[in-house]
């Protein structure tokens, strides 16, 4: 049979720490002939330098110190064949992140080989892992019970752990394990029948892998083509340049472009200037069409008797993996197949216990917990689920305040927009309504900053155009000339007003959050816009300094910043504000809630 007909089975591994897993993958490449000559002479070296006889954990984790040096790549994909199969390994390195490289790994994989260290049994990693990948849509798992030779092949330990596995994963209903006892290192039931375990009747490692069926994972086989870019080198010539997530095209074919939801037919599909026939995921190509469409990256192109859903709120599985815990409402940056959306996620239904794989209430989640939520964005997005298709069904998020990816996401129900009746915002359409600036003034770790976010991303999910003009962030750029002499801040405020003013006129609701400690500056921005509300966010100073959120306070204390506002430097506080919020006194959500209430008094 020729190469490029075999069949390809994509699986990973996962395990505990030191439960064997590189030993066990440079064990499968060895034995199938997997690393090259070169690779193999200098892991022999390496063991040798070590005074032991081939070491094959160096396989893998020599290549994960050139993988390493490249900070992006989470995972490295390993490769081995047999003569009827290629197999894809996405080796998942790292235990501190293990969670979050392990969703990447998976979201493309058929199986999961998942290790038990024969001594330990069942831990919770292992249902942890089990439970990830069977929501990740993985249906069949191999449990790799490794280090045999320490329990001295004992034929009922490896009996006990598989039961104890199948007692524990039952709830799973879908899945279907296979299992294998194992010495890795010495290669027992990996390629090769092991002598020492003759009570085992089973297939090998390998044996499985060559056998086990592979499905179609990707569900349905509508057509997906996810725009990257527009590509018009000249008046005549327009195409499409992105990527098949889903399903098979060819010219001729019907299409639909969403969301404007325009009908064509494909004309051209071309790979590197090479004209194809069809194409399937997930070929990047360009297309091109009978009709100028309206799209732009992010826009997709599909079947038009099944396109994919259109919506601002879905139900997903979100796998936490950030140490902060979930915020509802909290904006959080979401990427989604080629586009950046904001969102917020406005309810948690429940998470996993992971002893029992049952459902607990719970109004967060934490490190590592796994639940069902609702997710609202302030655009629509287009999507399927997760069920259905694993590129359009999946998205990370994103904590906008340091980039830091805090989960991984899976639709499980796209539900339509809130107020589709009366045609409003969720639509993605931005409502008309006048412009105002809130401002924020209060002392540093007042909230000034996370109120702003909250409100904007509020505003703009309710399809209303709002803008953040954090001080801080401006004084990075627009204002990093300014230094904190009075006349310094007085400027820092003129400024930002400037820019308010404008955006304002414009229509849009602007939220300042500044220290602006000077009454007499804040009164003159005040007088100059027309809508203006200010919004004293109060708290004690012991209260943001304990807070401390940057932790200048500390190094005030230090002695190392000095005319610090609140300290060394004055705040005026505002005698009549328009709103005040006792930070100390509220939740978040009351907070913003106060703020929201002021603002929509005014604008609607
Ligand atoms: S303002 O007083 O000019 O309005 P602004 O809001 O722009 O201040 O910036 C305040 C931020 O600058 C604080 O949140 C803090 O991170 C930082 N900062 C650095 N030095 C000082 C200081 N001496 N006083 C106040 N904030 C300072």
């Amino acid at each position: 049979m020729p190469a490029q007909r075999k069949e390809l089975l994509r699986f990973l591994t996962a395990g505990s720490v030191d439960d064997g897993k590189s030993t066990l993958i440079g064990r499968l490449l060895y034995d199938t002939r997997g690393i090259y000559e070169d690779q193999l002479a200098s892991v022999q070296r390496a063991s040798e330098k070590k005074g032991r006889s081939l070491d094959l954990s160096l396989i893998t984790d020599g290549l994960r110190v050139e993988r390493d040096q490249s900070i992006t790549i989470d995972v490295a994909y390993r490769y081995f064949s047999t003569p009827l199969r290629k197999f894809i390994i996405a080796d998942v390195p790292g235990h501190a992140q293990y969670t979050r490289n392990m969703v990447t790994g998976a979201s493309t994989a058929d199986l999961a080989v998942i290790l038990v260290d024969a001594r330990k049994g069942i831990l919770e990693q292992t249902r942890r892992h089990s439970y990830i990948a069977w929501l990740l849509g993985i249906r069949r798992i191999i449990v790799a019970v490794n280090k045999m030779d320490l329990v001295g092949f004992d034929e009922s330990s490896y009996a006990a752990i598989c039961a104890d596995y199948v007692s524990a994963t039952e709830a799973l209903g879908l899945l279907q394990a296979y299992f294998v006892p194992l010495c890795a290192v010495a290669g027992d039931n990996v390629a090769a029948r092991s002598e020492r375990m003759p009570w085992f009747g089973g297939p090998t490692l390998l044996g499985l892998l060559k056998r086990i069926p592979i499905e179609d994972q990707q569900g349905s086989n509508g057509f997906r083509f996810v725009v990257q870019s527009v590509i018009r080198p000249n008046q005549t010539y327009r195409g499409y340049a992105g990527r098949v997530v889903a399903g098979v095209a060819r010219p001729g074919m019907e299409v639909v472009a969403m969301p404007s939801q325009q009908k064509s037919q494909i004309t051209q599909v071309c790979l590197q200037a090479q004209e194809l026939r069809h194409v399937q995921a997930p070929q990047s190509v360009v297309v091109t069409t009978d009709d100028q469409l309206a799209v732009g990256r992010g826009d997709m192109l599909a079947t038009p008797d099944d396109p994919p859903a259109t919506t601002s709120r879905v139900t997903a599985n979100l796998i936490w993996l950030s140490g902060k815990p979930l915020q509802l409402n909290s904006p959080y940056l979401l990427k989604h197949t080629t586009r950046s959306l904001s969102g917020r996620i406005s309810r948690v239904f429940h998470k996993i216990d992971i002893e029992t794989f049952k459902e607990i209430t719970s109004e967060t989640l934490e490190a590592n917990e796994i639940g069902l939520v609702q997710l609202e964005t302030h655009k629509p997005m287009l999507c399927d689920r997760y069920c259905d298709n694993r590129t359009t069904g999946s998205f990370i998020l994103i904590d906008p305040n340091d980039n830091d990816t805090v989960a991984a996401g899976m639709i499980v129900e796209s539900t339509p927009p809130m107020h589709e009746s009366d045609g409003a915002s969720t639509q993605g359409t931005v409502l008309r309504h006048p412009g105002i600036t809130v401002w924020l003034t209060g002392l540093s770790g007042a909230g000034k900053s996370t109120i702003a976010e909250g409100v904007c991303a509020e505003l703009l999910i309710q399809g209303m155009r709002a803008q953040v003009l954090d001080a801080d962030v401006l004084r990075k750029d627009l204002n990093r000339d300014l230094g904190f002499s009075k006349e310094d801040r007085d400027e820092n405020v003129r400024r930002i007003g400037l820019l308010a003013d404008r955006l304002t006129r414009d229509g849009v609701i602007v939220l300042v959050a500044a220290i602006s400690p000077n009454r007499a500056a804040r009164d003159h921005v005040r007088q100059t816009i027309d809508d203006f509300i200010e919004v004293h966010v109060n708290a004690p100073l012991s209260v943001c300094e304990a807070r401390d959120p940057k932790g200048l306070y500390k190094k005030v204390r230090r002695g190392e910043i000095h005319g610090f506002t609140g300290i060394d430097d004055p705040y005026e506080e505002p005698l009549t504000p328009d709103l005040r919020v006792d930070t100390h006194e509220r939740s978040l959500k009351t907070s913003v809630d106060m703020v929201l209430e002021a603002i929509l008094a005014r604008v609607r």
